[in-house]
């Protein structure tokens, strides 16, 4: 069997997310698919800003990282504003969001990772996307005060 990319990796996030967003807006009363999507999504940008940003940038893809490291910085305001407990109007906010912004990385970015991000460091990162946890005070770039 093939093993998957890591931009296959990294688009398979990107739906389970979607998924547990739609869930929630399909039945408010599911908080907690919403709340592991809110998780998982923080845990995504992460491992976006820490490792593949910079390797994406120093390989000369600098005007796409920072309109993603802009857009992330907007998630993570709709993020903050879900965990303290806004609803469905905020919850369709970050479906734009991420609607947009996933297109661009997926099209953009993600085509690049195989070249970039070479193994073993690209097994690593599959590895941090099935059981890797985001370290709790980590707050994405462009959401710092
Ligand atoms: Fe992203
Ligand atoms: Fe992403």
């Amino acid at each position: 069997m093939e093993i998957e990319s890591l931009a296959m990796a990294l688009e398979r996030e990107h739906r389970e997310i979607d998924a547990g967003i739609e869930a929630f807006t399909a039945e408010p009363g599911a908080r907690e698919s919403l709340e592991r999507a809110v998780r998982a999504l923080r845990r995504h940008i992460y491992l976006e800003e820490e490792f593949l940003f910079p390797a994406l940038h120093a390989a000369g893809l600098t005007a796409p990282v920072l309109v993603m490291l802009r857009d992330h910085g907007q998630m993570w305001a709709t993020l903050d504003a879900l965990d303290a407990g806004a609803g469905p109007a905020s919850c369709r906010r970050l479906s734009v969001q991420l609607l947009h912004h996933n297109l661009k990385e997926e099209k953009i970015l993600y085509p690049e990772l195989d070249r970039v991000v070479p193994e073993p460091q690209a097994g690593r990162l599959r590895a941090f996307l099935d059981s890797g946890e985001m370290p709790a005070e980590w707050v994405c770039l462009r959401a710092r005060a």
